[in-house]
C-alpha cells in the first residue's frame, strides 16, 4: 500500500516543443535529454483507506495547488476506485524555477504509486504514465543520454548512453526565481496556432535527432553541441514569433550565452540550452567544469549556481 521513489530532472538537449495531442498530452515530435545526478525528487506515496482525499506535503509543506494534477496521475496509476493517498514529495532543488522539477516529480510519483498500488509495470507502461502527467516526465525514467519518441498514439523511452559511458558535467546558472509567465502547455499551443515557424521546426525533428544520436554514439562533443545550441535557438526563435510573442529570457540570460561564447572561442568544450525559462544549462566536459563554474559565477546578474553530472532513471527505495 505505500511506495517511494526518487527520480532526478532532466535537460533536452533536443526539445519538445508541441503536442500532436493535447488531451493525452502526446508531443509532437521525439527528443533527447540527459538525466541529472545531484538534483533529485523524492516522492512517498501511502495508500489509506481511511482518508477520504489525497494529501499532499512538499517539503513538509502542505501544499494544495500542485493536488489536482498528483491526484489525476494517481487514478491514472493504480485506478480511479484506489483509495486515498498521503504523499510526501521532498526536493533538493528550487519547485518551478525552470529546473524541470515536474519532470523528476512525476517520474518519481510514477513509480512509487505503482509500487504503491502492487504494479509491476515495464519502463513503456510507465512513460505513458508519466508522460500523461508531465511531457518531460518519461525521460527520467531513464538515466544518462535518453531518447523519447512517439510510437503510434502513445510514447516510449530508451537510453542510449549510460551516464558513465560518457560522464559530461553540467553548470546551471540561475538567472532568475519565481514562476513563469506563461506555462510551456499555453505557450506549445500558443507557438503551434501562430509561429509561421513551426511548421518547419517539426519538419525538421527528425534530422536534429540523427545528429545528435550518432553525436551521442561516437562521444563527438563538437557535434552535439552544434546539434543542441541550434536546435535550443530554434525552439526559441518559434516562441519569439509567436503572438503573444513569449520571450523566456532576461538580460543576463543573454550575457550567460555570450560568456559560453567566450569559453568556446578559448577551446572549451562547453555548450548551451535553455528551456522554457530564462536559466542558462552549460553542458560541459568534466575537465572543464570548474572554468565553466567561475565564468558564468562572475557573469553579471547570475544569482546562483548548481553543478551536477549525469545520472541514472528514476528508482524506488526501499529502506522504509
Ligand atoms: O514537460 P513540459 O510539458 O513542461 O515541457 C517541457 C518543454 C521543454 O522543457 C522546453 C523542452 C523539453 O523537451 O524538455
Amino acid at each position: 500500500m505505500q511506495g517511494t521513489a526518487i527520480a532526478q530532472p532532466n535537460i533536452a538537449l533536443i526539445k519538445y516543443w508541441g503536442k500532436r495531442d493535447i488531451e493525452r498530452n502526446l508531443p509532437a515530435v521525439g527528443s533527447i535529454s540527459i538525466t541529472l545526478h545531484e538534483l533529485n525528487t523524492r516522492m512517498h506515496v501511502k495508500f489509506d483507506d481511511a482518508l477520504a482525499a489525497d494529501v499532499l506535503s512538499v517539503n513538509d509543506v502542505p501544499d494544495t495547488k500542485m493536488l489536482p494534477r498528483l491526484t489525476t496521475c494517481l487514478d491514472r496509476v493504480a485506478g480511479p476506485d484506489r483509495p486515498r493517498a498521503r504523499i510526501a514529495s521532498t526536493c533538493n532543488f528550487p519547485i518551478a524555477a525552470g529546473l524541470a522539477s515536474s519532470a523528476s516529480s512525476f517520474a518519481a510519483l510514477t513509480v512509487a504509486a505503482a509500487e504503491a498500488a502492487g504494479k509491476a509495470l515495464k519502463v513503456d507502461e510507465l512513460a505513458s504514465l508519466a508522460g500523461r502527467a508531465s511531457g518531460s516526465a518519461a525521460r527520467s525514467l531513464l538515466g544518462g543520454f535518453v531518447e523519447l519518441v512517439n510510437v503510434g498514439d502513445d510514447i516510449a523511452c530508451h537510453t542510449l548512453c549510460d551516464a558513465d559511458a560518457w560522464p559530461l558535467s553540467v553548470v546551471v546558472a540561475i538567472t532568475a526565481s519565481g514562476p513563469k509567465a506563461v506555462g510551456s502547455t499555453e505557450a506549445m499551443e500558443i507557438s503551434r496556432k501562430t509561429s509561421p515557424f513551426y511548421a518547419s521546426w517539426i519538419e525538421q525533428q527528425e534530422q536534429d535527432l540523427d545528429t545528435a544520436r550518432a553525436a551521442i554514439a561516437t562521444r563527438d562533443f563538437a557535434t552535439l553541441a552544434v546539434i543542441a545550441e541550434y536546435n535550443c535557438l530554434k525552439m526559441h526563435s518559434i516562441m519569439w514569433a509567436s503572438r503573444p510573442p513569449m520571450v523566456y529570457w532576461n538580460a543576463a540570460t543573454m550575457r550567460c550565452l555570450q560568456t559560453v561564447r567566450k569559453l568556446q572561442g578559448q577551446g572549451v568544450g562547453v555548450f548551451f540550452t535553455i528551456d522554457a525559462g530564462p536559466q542558462v544549462k552549460a553542458v560541459c566536459l568534466p575537465e572543464h567544469a570548474t572554468t565553466v563554474e567561475a565564468a558564468l559565477r562572475a557573469t553579471d546578474g547570475v544569482v546562483d549556481i548548481m553543478m551536477t553530472g549525469l545520472g541514472e532513471g528514476a528508482r524506488l527505495e526501499h529502506c522504509e
